[in-house]
C-alpha cells in the first residue's frame, strides 16, 4: 500500500534523496527514482523422550505466547546478565515480509522493540519507499539480547538464540525473508561468504526465499551504498510479488 505524498516525501528526505523540481511541482516519484541514492535437540530430549522446558525441541513446538515467555525468561547465554530486557520481535505475525537484523542496540534494549534507534529510522524509510508500513511486516533479530557495547554476536550466543528465530519464522511463514547485514545472512544461511557474494540473488532459508542486503547501520555510515540497497529491495519485492499467495 502506498502512503500519502507528504509522509512519503519525509521518508525520501530521510533516505537522502534529492529531487530538483520546486516543491510545488514535485510528483510522486517512480520506484526507480525512489532509489535509495541517496537443532538443537537437547540431550534431555534424546534421553527422556520429552523435551526439557526451553530445549530446542520444546521451542520448536511452541505457540506465540509460550515462545514470547521463553524468550523473556531465557538465560541460555551470558547476555542475559547484561540485558535490560529481551527484544522479541515486532509486527504482523502473518506478515509476507520478515526482516531479520543482528541484535538489539542500546535503544532497543531500553525499549524492548527491534530497530527503534537511528538504524530503525532508516529501516522505516526503506519500508516506506517500498510502500510498506512497519506494522504490516515483521521485524526480528538473530539475537534477542543486546551484546554489551554493541560488540559482534558470538557463535555460542547465535546458537543459543537460534531456536527462537527459527520458531518465529515457522509461525509467521513469510513469503520472503530479508537478511539485514552480514550477521543475519551468515546465521540464517550457515555460510561465511562475504555480503558481496550473497547480495543480488534469490537465496533460500529452509524453502523460504531469502534476499540479503546491507544492514541499515552500515548504510548510515556508507550512504553511497543506499543505491545498491534499493536494488536489493526491488529484487525482494519482485520475489514477493512472484511468489504464490
Ligand atoms: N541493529 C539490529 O541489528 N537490530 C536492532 O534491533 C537494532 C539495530
Amino acid at each position: 500500500m502506498k502512503s500519502s505524498e507528504p509522509i512519503r516525501r519525509a521518508y525520501l528526505d530521510a533516505l537522502g534523496i534529492t529531487l530538483w523540481e520546486p516543491r510545488a511541482k514535485q510528483s510522486i516519484a517512480s520506484d526507480t527514482t525512489l532509489a535509495l541514492e541517496a537443532s538443537t535437540v537437547s540431550a534431555d530430549t534424546k534421553r527422556l523422550g520429552t523435551p526439557a522446558p526451553n530445549s530446542g525441541a520444546a521451542v520448536a513446538a511452541m505457540g506465540w505466547e509460550s515462545l514470547q515467555e521463553a524468550v523473556a525468561t531465557c538465560k541460555r547465554c551470558v547476555l542475559h546478565s547484561t540485558r535490560t530486557q529481551t527484544v522479541f520481535g515486532v509486527g504482523n505475525r502473518r506478515a509476507q515480509w520478515l526482516f531479520v537484523g543482528e541484535a538489539p542496540g542500546a535503544d532497543e534494549d531500553r525499549q524492548g522493540e527491534p530497530f527503534v534507534g537511528r538504524a530503525g529510522q532508516l529501516l522505516n524509510a526503506m519500508l516506506e519507499a517500498l510502500g510498506l508500513k512497519r506494522e504490516e511486516v515483521y521485524i526480528a533479530n538473530v539475537l534477542k539480547c543486546r551484546p554489551p557495547g554493541n560488540r559482534d554476536p558470538q557463535p555460542n550466543e547465535v546458537e543459543c538464540c537460534e531456536p527462537f528465530l527459527m520458531r518465529q519464522i515457522e509461525l509467521i511463514a513469510p513469503r520472503l525473508i530479508v537478511a539485514l547485514g552480514r550477521h543475519a545472512a551468515h546465521s540464517l544461511l550457515k555460510t561465511e561468504a562475504p555480503l558481496s557474494r550473497l547480495r543480488g540473488q534469490r537465496l533460500s532459508y529452509r524453502g523460504t526465499p531469502l534476499i540479503v542486503t546491507f544492514h541499515p547501520a552500515y548504510l548510515l555510515r556508507n550512504p553511497a551504498d543506499k543505491r545498491r540497497a534499493w536494488d536489493d529491495l526491488c529484487l525482494a519485492r519482485n520475489v514477493v510479488e512472484s511468489s504464490p499467495s
